[in-house]
């Protein structure tokens, strides 16, 4: 990656951190927490990493979760990203983790969220990295189990700046989840969602209007939808855009073709983000060289894209 890339300040603001497990450490976890894996080596894992669609991805990011136990394995799990945020520049982060994944194992939500956290301030202090912790739902699971989520989640409260939506997209719209996202906004927390990665712009529009987002997390199908573009261009709504993430999983069939500089020149208030980057090839720094290569994105446009993700902060 060229320095200068490398040197520019920038937010990561769509992160999961289940998507940071590199192979390294998931097979390390996986030998202390004495947990048999299906794959033989390290290798072997990575050859697993080819994937269709979202759901071909999330089948294994699922499985990949499964060797996180204890409060020291999600420490290990996110010191692990802040170190590589560290290398890259990136000065404040705005990560998800998905809880259901987790307690539906039986973990206890308070063993998921402390290891998270502790490594967090522990981030803050020594690599001097900002952040704001975002819980978010898994969409595939019905309404009624977010809202226990919430509930397990609100003794700690503070631990957090908001709620997302993500899983499986299609046949899962943003509109399933108006009631939990009403119940989060009342206790002061901000809403994000994925919408418009593999689902159209409909899901957009519901986000927006009935989870009453604050940024959309992909959205690049919001292209399709002319009405849709002018909103959000207008609004100055962020989307959190994952290039590498959405060729992997076949949202575009190549970087070259991929919309986010057309959307940047457009007005859109577009960031650059790594979604699932032990997953994915690579952190956003990373994503940058890969815009960089592909798109022929100029020192300029670099600049604005780590200046919006500065801009789209939430915390
Ligand atoms: N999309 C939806 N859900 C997810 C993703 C994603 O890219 N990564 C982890 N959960
Ligand atoms: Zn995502």
């Amino acid at each position: 990656m060229p320095e200068w890339l490398n040197a520019l300040p920038k937010a990561e603001l769509h992160l999961h951190l289940e998507g940071s497990l590199e192979p390294e450490l998931l097979f390390a976890l996986a030998e202390r927490n004495r947990i048999a894996l299906p794959w033989s080596d390290v290798e072997a894992l990575r050859a697993a990493y080819a994937f269709n669609n979202l759901q071909e991805f999330l089948d294994l990011y699922y499985q990949g979760a499964n060797v996180l136990r204890y409060e020291q394995d999600f420490y290990d799990l996110t010191w692990a990203y802040l170190l590589r945020c560290k290398e890259q520049n990136v000065i404040h982060v705005e990560p998800f983790f998905d809880p259901q994944t987790h307690t539906d194992r039986g973990i206890p939500f308070e063993v998921v969220l402390r290891g998270i956290q502790q490594a967090l301030r522990d981030g803050e202090k020594q690599l001097g990295i900002s952040h704001g912790l975002i819980l978010s739902f898994l969409r595939h699971l019905p309404e009624e189990e977010a809202f226990k989520t919430l509930e397990q989640a609100m003794p700690f409260r503070d631990a957090f700046i908001g709620v997302g939506l993500d899983s499986s997209e299609k046949g899962f719209p943003p509109r399933l989840f108006e009631r939990v996202f009403a119940k989060a906004r009342s206790e002061g927390l901000h809403a994000v969602a994925h919408a418009g990665e593999e689902g159209p712009p409909e899901y957009i529009w519901e986000a927006l209007d009935l989870l009453k987002i604050k940024r959309i997390d992909h959205g690049v199908r919001a292209i399709e939808d002319e009405r849709l573009m002018q909103r959000i261009i207008d609004e100055q709504i962020p989307l959190t855009v994952c290039p590498l993430s959405n060729i992997k999983l076949c949202v575009f069939e190549h970087m070259s073709q991929h919309n986010i500089l057309e959307m940047l020149e457009r007005g859109v208030k577009v960031t650059v983000n790594s979604d699932d980057p032990a997953y994915f090839g690579g952190y956003v720094g990373e994503n940058f060289a890969a815009l960089h290569e592909h798109l022929g994105m100029t020192e300029d446009q670099a600049r604005r894209l780590a200046q919006n993700s500065l801009d789209a902060r939430l915390a």
